[in-house]
């Protein structure tokens, strides 16, 4: 594993197939098992850990986001990561930078919750796939709205690779694997698999027993609310874009975040075709 620091060392990688894996470290096993998929479909694997400020809104945990630069490059060791990118901020941003913006799907959902999160979100990646010039980059589906602003993006800006989003890994009672899982305190992460649990059985009333959208979907904010959760959206929507869906119509996921205390969990769930 080579560490690398600045962008002018990225320059050569040799031939062949190079994947990329954007993190912002902290990493779980969710992203080993990114990076164990790009290994077996690439020559050279590269990686990133970059906390980036850009996503980040006032108020929200930059500042606490979890670090652990060690144990992040021994797990990207053990992935098979060739070489692991870790730039400053200073290196990334060295001023205030041209940013990009991916219109209307941000609109809603994670960008109505967290204004200018994904302007940050596109501009950084924007950057580091100009840094690394990957053939292929992975993204986990824990963040549809991400992978979806990401693909438009990529789609918008004619960037040359491929995309290849992945299932969310998740913990043995369903809580999908995130570095803020590790802001929960031992009592809210008992109640934690219950997003998914709620998600799994809002899939069922709508996809198999066939219950009204609406009225599914209020019965399980309804239902968090008394987990003590505080959901900030708990939606049907187009798998593809993000648009809200009143009926079931495929390819449709639920979609939720909801907040446990200080900390906001999201998750997703695609229902059936
Ligand atoms: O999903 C993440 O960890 C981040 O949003 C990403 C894609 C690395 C950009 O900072």
């Amino acid at each position: 594993l080579k560490i690398v620091r600045r962008i002018a060392e990225l320059d050569h990688f040799g031939r062949g197939r190079v994947g990329f894996v954007p993190t912002m470290g902290a990493l779980h096993d969710g992203h080993a098992s990114l990076m164990r998929t790009a290994r077996g479909e690439c020559d050279v694997l590269v990686a990133s850990l970059f906390v980036n400020p850009l996503q980040f809104g006032p108020g929200e945990d930059f500042e606490r986001y979890p670090r652990a630069e060690a144990n992040d490059s021994e797990i990207a060791r053990n992935a098979g990561v060739d070489v692991l990118f870790i730039p400053t901020v200073q290196e990334v941003y060295p001023r205030r930078s041209t940013t990009v913006s991916v219109p209307e799907l941000t609109d809603r959902w994670e960008g109505a919750y967290r204004p200018g999160h994904f302007d940050g979100v596109a501009t950084v990646v924007c950057k580091l796939f100009n840094m690394v010039a990957p053939d292929v980059a992975y993204f986990g589906l824990k963040d549809l709205q991400q992978c979806a602003v990401i693909r438009r993006m990529v789609e918008d800006l004619n960037i040359r690779l491929e995309l290849r989003f992945c299932a969310t890994l998740r913990e043995a009672d369903g809580l999908a694997m995130s570095s803020r899982n590790a802001y929960l305190t031992v009592d809210q992460r008992a109640v934690a698999p219950l997003l998914y649990r709620q998600l799994l059985g809002t899939a069922t009333a709508i996809a198999s027993d066939g219950q009204d959208v609406d009225s599914a979907l209020a019965e399980a904010r309804m239902s968090l609310e008394m987990a003590g959760f505080v959901p900030d959206y708990f939606a049907l929507v187009s798998t593809d874009d993000l648009r809200p869906l009143d009926e079931y119509s495929p390819p449709a996921s639920l979609i939720a975040a909801a907040r446990l205390g200080t900390t906001r969990l999201i998750d997703n769930l695609q229902l059936p075709r």
